[in-house]
């Protein structure tokens, strides 16, 4: 075993000389940045990416990063008087030392836990005190865990409502050869045309346009088939009943000054979230919501959803 395999945790500094942590571990490694709590990295023991930042990714506050695992909060998008996507994403975060027990059956010691409380400036934008405490793990198998834990601390009584996602952003080879299952015959709302609700028919999902929609109340388990890769990622979720599906395509890419004009073709997003419904918390009131991500090799065929296929196929 080398010396960096032996380092599980490592706080160093990153791009525009921001802090990071990476968590190592049997060669597959996470680096999650201060700024924003953002997860920017996620390797698999042979070293390959999984997950997409664009190359023109801007590390400089208060733009946040694009790509990796943004943390929508306390507002999903537009869907609200919040700036988009709310403002835990372009915060900095601090390294909770005395995390509360955290109830895990991980036994992985590549683990981080972040914490974001609001700053006066905060309080002023979204009038809530509360403690936001994000555990980002790397499990023995390669497996990347993230778990919020967000608390109302106000004193004067009020509950608050909030909507999050964790606005994942897949590295995949062709947008075109991928494919989404789990999502299949689900209601959703569609963003590129006023929020209005669908049905969406009963294959599995694929790309050939501009995507932009909230599937409401999906299963715990959805699946990326990534043809030419022969991988699936499997998102497996808790506490988050939504998820958003996003590639800007051509044109949406061109518009946006931090993603490179072709980069679409290389990524797909797929937030676990909460959107439909806000949540609700009274003073002293916890909420949970969970993401766990992993591969699996796969074949251009479906079923993958399947518990047992996906083990056998393992
Ligand atoms: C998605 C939204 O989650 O994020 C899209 O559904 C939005 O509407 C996209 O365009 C990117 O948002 P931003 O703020 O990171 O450019």
């Amino acid at each position: 075993m080398s010396n960096s395999e032996r380092v599980h945790v490592e706080l160093c500094k990153g791009a525009s000389g921001l802090d990071k942590v990476v968590l190592r571990d049997r060669g597959s490694s996470a680096e999650v940045y201060l700024y924003g709590g953002h997860v920017t990295s996620w390797k698999n023991e042979h070293g390959e990416e999984l997950l997409f930042v664009s190359s023109k990714a801007i590390f400089k506050p208060p733009k946040a990063i694009r790509g990796g695992i943004p943390i929508c909060f306390p507002q999903f998008s537009n869907h609200g008087p919040l700036e988009p996507h709310g403002f835990a994403r372009n915060r900095f975060w601090s390294i909770d030392i005395d995390p509360p027990p955290f109830p895990t059956q991980s036994s992985s010691k590549a683990f981080i836990d972040l914490i974001l409380k609001p700053s006066e400036e905060d309080l002023k934008i979204w009038p809530h005190s509360f403690e936001f405490r994000l555990r980002v793990t790397l499990g023995p198998g390669g497996d990347l865990m993230l778990t919020s834990r967000i608390r109302n601390t106000n004193t004067d009584g009020k509950v608050f409502t909030f909507t999050f996602a964790y606005h994942t952003y897949f590295s995949v080879s062709d947008i075109s050869e991928v494919r989404v299952e789990g999502l299949e015959t689900l209601d959703y709302l569609d963003n590129l045309q006023n929020k209005e609700r669908f049905t969406e028919q009963g294959d599995a999902i694929t790309f050939e346009s501009e995507v932009d929609k909230i599937y409401l109340r999906t299963p715990t388990k959805i699946a990326i088939l990534d043809h030419e890769k022969k991988r699936t990622f499997v998102i497996r979720k808790d506490g988050l009943p939504d998820a958003v599906v996003w590639n800007p395509w051509d044109k949406k890419a061109k518009a946006m000054a931090d993603f490179g004009d072709d980069e679409h073709k290389h990524m797909l997003c797929v937030e676990a979230a909460a959107v439909e419904k806000s949540i609700t918390l009274k003073p002293g009131e916890e909420w949970r919501g969970r993401q766990e991500l992993s591969t699996v090799p796969s074949s251009y065929c479906s079923g993958q959803l399947d518990p047992q296929r996906v083990l056998q196929s393992s």
